[in-house]
């Protein structure tokens, strides 16, 4: 049995369906106003709670044999990013679970003081690999499926808002990939007990993005590119009726501010222990748009 956290996310509701294709028993980890009927369907046992309560995190981890944590925060990076999966590692000591993979961040090592995700990421890292379990933590770069909307939104009116440097380098990588590598991790002998970057086969600069999807609808893109300090303002702005939502901020401002990308040699890495090629960016949103 595999508990999957997060389970209606982008990456866990792929992870699910995977499973499910492959006939493996799924607990899925949901919350009551989860959209989950389509788990359900698939043949998921659904497990309704919160991963704010330990008790249900308790619940959740009996007689599981595999854990993958793809939880979000919903700007709470301390109970869920954080708390919420320190229970799930100590569960998944106290019940024996043989693999344990956690959906970490790329650069959760870089020490972005500003950022709550990445450094409740970096403490769950350190805290799952010396806990004795087999694990995999895997660090993505941006999701390809983040892009979906912004792709249908370009389709009618052919704007792309860029905020920050068009020039930073990204490899956003295929969600369906990285539902693939997420669920390989625990057989494939070479992901045993590694941390991996998971990026797409190629290194983009952000102003691609918008290019990319000029050339799906043959349409010439019109880039409004909005320098970083509007955020800034905005942080300072939010700040003043909502501390918590500031410190969000402070993550989704370094995810701006940053280069997020995998080298050559990280994707070749990954490409030779899961034996599979990745996908472009563009063949991504062409197999989703059907063009
Ligand atoms: N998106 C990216 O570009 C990206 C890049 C690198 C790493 N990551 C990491 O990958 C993981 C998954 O990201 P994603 O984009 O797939 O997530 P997502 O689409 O934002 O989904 C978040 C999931 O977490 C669940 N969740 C949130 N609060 C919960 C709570 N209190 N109790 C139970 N479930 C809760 C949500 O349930 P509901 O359906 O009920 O809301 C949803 O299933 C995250 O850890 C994220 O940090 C994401």
């Amino acid at each position: 049995m595999f508990l999957v956290t997060g389970a209606t996310g982008g990456i866990g509701r792929r992870v699910v369906r995977l499973l499910r294709q492959r006939e493996q028993s799924v607990r899925a980890f949901v919350r009551l106003t989860s959209r989950y009927s389509e788990l359900e369907h698939r043949g998921a046992e659904i497990f309704i709670g919160d991963l704010r309560e330990e008790k249900d995190i308790q619940k959740a981890s009996r007689g599981v044999r595999y854990i993958i944590s793809a939880h979000g925060s919903d700007s709470d990076a301390l109970s869920l990013d954080y708390r919420a999966n320190i229970e799930l590692i100590d569960q998944a000591k106290a019940n024996g679970v043989e693999h344990f993979v956690f959906i970490s961040v790329l650069g959760a090592d870089r020490g972005y003081e500003d950022a709550p995700v990445f450094k409740a990421k970096r403490a769950v890292e350190r805290y799952l690999s010396a806990s004795g379990l087999n694990y995999t933590i895997l660090r993505p770069a941006g999701l390809a499926s983040n892009l979906l909307p912004l792709v249908e939104r370009f389709r009618e009116t052919g704007l792309y808002l860029l905020i920050g440097d068009r020039k930073n380098r990204t490899s956003i990588v295929s969600t369906d990939d990285l539902a693939k590598i997420v669920v390989d991790s625990v057989t494939v002998e070479g992901a045993r007990n590694q941390i991996l970057s998971v990026g797409g086969p190629e290194i983009l600069l952000r102003e691609d993005i918008p290019r990319i999807f000029g050339r799906i609808f043959n349409k010439q893109p019109v880039i409004i590119n909005s320098p970083l300090l509007a955020v800034d303002g905005l942080q300072s702005a939010l700040g003043l009726f909502n501390p918590q939502i500031q410190k969000a901020l402070g993550t989704y401002r370094t995810l701006l501010a940053n280069e997020f990308f995998c080298t050559k040699d990280e994707i070749a890495t990954l490409e030779a222990i899961y034996n599979f090629k990745l996908e472009t960016l563009e063949n991504f949103l062409r197999r989703y748009l059907a063009v």
